[in-house]
Formats: structure tokens, sequence, C-alpha cells
């Protein structure tokens, strides 16, 4: 099984963001997770596309950038232009869904993510039936399933997620596709567990990574452990 661990850079000292994205990249993060929140979709405001292209070479991890914001379709390009290596946009903010993701894997990209373009992604908020993304499923390269309503970090993992999750997988694996199914909020050595016996098999982790009662400022061990702890997880430990 593959687990990803995708630190958000939510959680890091912005005065020092290069600096904290190079650590990640040393640590072993698999993807670095750029949450852009516009102040409608979700009630905070964080970066756009701006910040990507300055992160950009800092590091050659995927920047993947999760659209927490209205209208979406709107800065698409900017984000590919600023060289994200994802693009997950919410169903919630998405009338025209099938077309958006669409648009995101027709963006020029600079090739360097796994699937050689942008990875298209639709994110759920935690009360958002799967049944949103099964007719466009084909077209998602990730899933991600909220484990906590976006907004903040450093909330709790709500469980009652896992069953959705559980679900997804089972329809993925039926279907003989490579979507991946990501989990982001309250994920921890406590939670990881759960989402990746679930079936996630990428994991976005904020405070988990930036505030490790455990690890402090040695983001690498963090990382490491979120990782074992899903692995062992999920082949029923
Ligand atoms: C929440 C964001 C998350 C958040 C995760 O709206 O999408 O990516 O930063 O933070 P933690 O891991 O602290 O819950
Ligand atoms: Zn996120």
């Amino acid at each position: 099984m593959t687990a990803r661990i995708a630190p958000s850079i939510l959680s890091a000292d912005f005065a020092r963001l290069g600096e904290e994205v190079r650590s990640l990249d040393a640590g072993g993060a698999d993807w670095i997770h750029v949450d852009v929140m516009d102040g409608r979709f979700v009630p905070n405001l964080t970066i756009g596309a701006p910040v990507v292209a300055a992160l950009r070479p800092v590091t050659r991890r995927p920047l993947d950038c999760h659209l927490m914001i209205v209208e979406p379709e709107r800065y698409t390009a900017d984000f590919a232009k600023a060289g994200a290596d994802g693009i997950t946009v919410h169903a919630e903010a998405c009338p025209h869904l099938h077309r958006n993701l669409q648009d995101i894997r027709a963006q020029p990209h600079r090739g360097a993510s796994e699937r050689g373009r942008i990875l298209a992604g639709v994110s759920l908020n935690p009360h958002t039936p799967i049944d949103v993304v099964m007719h466009v499923l084909e077209l998602c390269d990730v899933v991600l399933l909220m484990t906590v309503n976006p907004g903040f970090g450093g909330q709790s993992f709500i469980r009652e997620v896992c069953p959705k999750i559980a679900a997804l997988r089972a329809e993925i694996d039926a279907r003989g596709l490579s979507t991946i199914i990501q989990v982001d909020g309250g994920v921890s050595p406590a939670t990881i567990g759960d989402a990746a016996r679930a079936g996630a098999d990428c994991f976005v982790a904020g405070s988990a990574v930036f505030r490790s009662p455990e690890f402090g400022s040695d983001y690498g061990a963090a990382i490491a452990q979120l990782r074992q702890l899903a692995i062992v997880a999920a082949s029923g430990g």
C-alpha cells in the first residue's frame, strides 16, 4: 500500500515559509499541501497563486493545491501557471464539476507529477455524500474527503467520515480505477490508522507535522511515523 503524507503549510511559520517547505522536502513529505481559502466558501482567508509561484523554485515535491473557494474555475489557470501539480476543487462550490475537472486536466503542466499532468481533485465536506462524484470518478485523480469542516487547522477528526472512505474505496476498486483517496483534517498518530484502514491512501496533516508534541521541529520524524502507522493499519495491523 502507498501512504502519501501531504503536510499542510497552513500550520507552518508563514514568516519563514520557504525554509519550512525546504524542511518538509528534506523530511520526506510526499506532497506539499497548500490550503487556499477565500473568506467566502470558508470563513477564513489564506493564500493564493502568487505564494505557489514563490514556493515553486523551493521544492521539486508536488504542490497540492486545495481550493476552498467559490468559483474556482476563475483561478485554475493561475494555479497551473504558478506551478501547481494538483488542483482540488470543492464539489459544493462547482455547479459544473465535470467541466471544471476537464479544465484542470487540460492545463499545461511542468510534467513532474506522477501522472505527467496536473492531478484533478474533488473535495467533499464531511456531510456531502460520495454520490456527487460517482459520475465524474473517471475524471478524478484525487477525491479529498474532508475529516473536519474546512476553514481552520487544528480541529478534531470526524470519525463518521470513515464509512464514506470505505464506500469510496469499494467503488474505486470495483471500477479498477487508480483514484487517490485523500483525507484532510485532524489527521494525527491517533487517527491516521482509522482513515488508512477504511481505504485512504493520501493523508494531509498540518498540526501533526508542525506541532508534534513528540518530535518538535523534526518534521521528518513526524512524517515517517504517520506513514508507518498508515501502512501498518492498512495491512491489518
Ligand atoms: C482545513 C485544511 C486542512 C488543515 C489541516 O480546512 O484544509 O488542510 O490545514 O490541518 P490539521 O491537520 O491541523 O487538521
Ligand atoms: Zn486542505
